[in-house]
């Protein structure tokens, strides 16, 4: 007999204040909780966190996958409508993945909310930058996932090297009580990380895109043989060879202060590039 949907049930969790109250009854039991904040659509990427996580709470402890696409970090409306939402296929994965509970509240905000997250330092260049309020979005909704979860600890990609550095901020500068534990991007074959967008690819668009990858590998390449001169204008040059790609920016930083620096070993470069319309990022340390 093929099993039918209701073999596949995880425990999920939409009402905000049931999530705090389940929440509060695990921190009054001693559990253990490590929380996988996502907006769905899930993918290898989100898969490879939720082991993390498991490993985190401890095999007694509780793993939670948030599923909610927060509109207040999308600055592009079009963006936002169009973002996959398929629920019950993340749902199925999750419970085949051994996740304890999904969160997937159908809205996080008051009408007439008025307090915000807006760090200072991290969040200012790059998508921070591309993005106007992106970051205040993100951290705002990590902080509330936290409130209604109250993690032990909590598991971001490093795919998103920039909104992990802002949540580390963000948590150690607010005293949060949850650690945050960064695992690496995963990616596909021809090593274009994957990504919940890369479905708007067409098959042309999705071989162009491992121009990204091929942009770090030719980084990595100049930073070992010392040939910088003119690196940013020769990687966006290669970049936009594909007839699809424009860059957006390629910026090389200093990971743990997120200042701009030239491009050395040990710095992490960054880049944003669309691919027709889809606009794509990836990092990685040089
Ligand atoms: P989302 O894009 O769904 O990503 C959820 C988590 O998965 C993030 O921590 C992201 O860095 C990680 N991730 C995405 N692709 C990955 C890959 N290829 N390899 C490893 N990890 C990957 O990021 C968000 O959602 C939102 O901003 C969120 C933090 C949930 C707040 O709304």
């Amino acid at each position: 007999m093929i099993p039918g949907p209701f073999f596949y049930r995880v425990k999920t969790i939409c009402n905000p204040a049931a999530m705090q109250r389940q929440a509060q009854r695990w921190k009054r039991e001693g559990e253990r909780v490590a929380l996988v904040p996502t907006m769905g659509a899930l993918h290898a990427g989100h898969v490879s966190l939720i082991p993390r996580a498991r490993k985190a709470a401890g095999v007694n402890g509780i793993v939670v996958v948030s599923i909610y696409v927060n509109p207040t970090q999308f600055n592009v409306a079009k963006d936002l409508r169009s973002y996959p939402r398929p629920l019950a296929a993340d749902k199925k994965l999750c419970y085949a993945e051994g996740v304890d509970v999904v969160f997937a509240p159908k809205s996080l905000y008051e009408n007439d909310a008025s307090t915000t997250i807006n760090e200072t330092v991290v969040s200012l260049g790059m998508e921070g930058e591309s993005r106007q309020g992106h970051f205040r979005g993100v951290g705002t909704v990590v902080v509330k996932l936290f409130n209604l979860v109250l993690p032990t600890s909590a598991i971001f990609g490093e795919k998103d090297w920039q909104q992990a550095s802002l949540i580390r901020r963000v948590t150690r500068d607010l005293n949060l009580p949850t650690r945050i534990i960064i695992g690496p991007t995963v990616r596909e074959a021809d090593g274009l990380a994957c990504s919940s967008r890369n479905v708007f690819l067409n098959k042309s668009e999705r071989q162009q895109a491992a121009a990204l990858w091929q942009a770090i590998g030719l980084a990595r390449a100049a930073v070992h043989n010392g040939n910088l001169r003119g690196l940013k204008r020769r990687l966006i040059h290669s970049i936009e060879q594909q007839p699809a790609a424009k860059v957006d920016y390629v910026e090389f930083f200093d990971e743990k202060m997120m200042r701009p620096v030239k491009p050395m070993k040990g710095a992490r470069m960054a880049l944003a590039v669309f691919i027709g319309k889809t606009r794509l990022i990836d990092n990685a340390r040089l």
